[in-house]
């Protein structure tokens, strides 16, 4: 084989994917994201789940791919009573949707409503908080913005102290 044609060949072949490699395609995936991710989340294409932490609906969230800015974590919670209980970092917003409630953080209660902002903040050992519905006629729904790069490194670690009995009664039903 003449050397020129040997070139070719090579040339042809997918490069090894060795870490540089993959650092280009997460760049041109970033890249791509950002340039023709969807700009709208739509509500419906959003499903609610129910989680040891309550009734949530994530709009962006890592499993979520074809969307730009990547490293927002954003949804919402629907409270009909109580929700689970659990710890992480602070350093995250929540808007306040609908109703009205408050939240116990690191045992403080912390009174809402419809139009709030409420806040959590950075503290040594992150912030044990816990959200309750006051309106016995409906419920509350708040939306939280939470940026992944800031709880990666202040080492957010998440805890479940307390599971959300909604979540609780219908893992019995299950038979979980
Ligand atoms: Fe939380």
């Amino acid at each position: 084989m003449a050397e020129f044609e040997r070139t070719r060949v090579r040339e042809r072949e997918a490069p090894v994917q060795n870490d540089y490699e993959q650092a280009l395609k997460r760049s041109q995936e970033r890249a791509a994201r950002n340039a023709t991710g969807r700009i709208v989340c739509k509500f419906d294409e959003c499903p609610q789940m129910l989680t040891r932490q309550g009734r949530l609906r994530y709009y962006l969230a890592e499993s979520i791919k074809d969307t730009p800015l990547q490293d927002w974590i954003v949804f919402t919670h629907e409270i009909r009573t109580v929700s689970g209980k659990h710890r992480h970092q602070g350093g995250l917003i929540i808007y306040v949707i609908e109703g009205r409630g408050y939240s116990v953080v690191d045992g403080e209660r912390c009174d809402w409503e419809k139009g709030d902002l409420v806040l959590l903040p950075m503290r040594e050992k992150g912030v044990e908080h816990q959200h309750f519905n006051s309106d016995p006629d409906k419920p509350s729904v708040w939306m939280a913005f939470i940026n992944d790069h800031i709880h990666q490194y202040v080492a957010s670690e998440m805890t479940q102290t307390e599971v959300s009995p909604e979540y609780k009664k219908a893992e019995e039903v299950a038979g979980r």
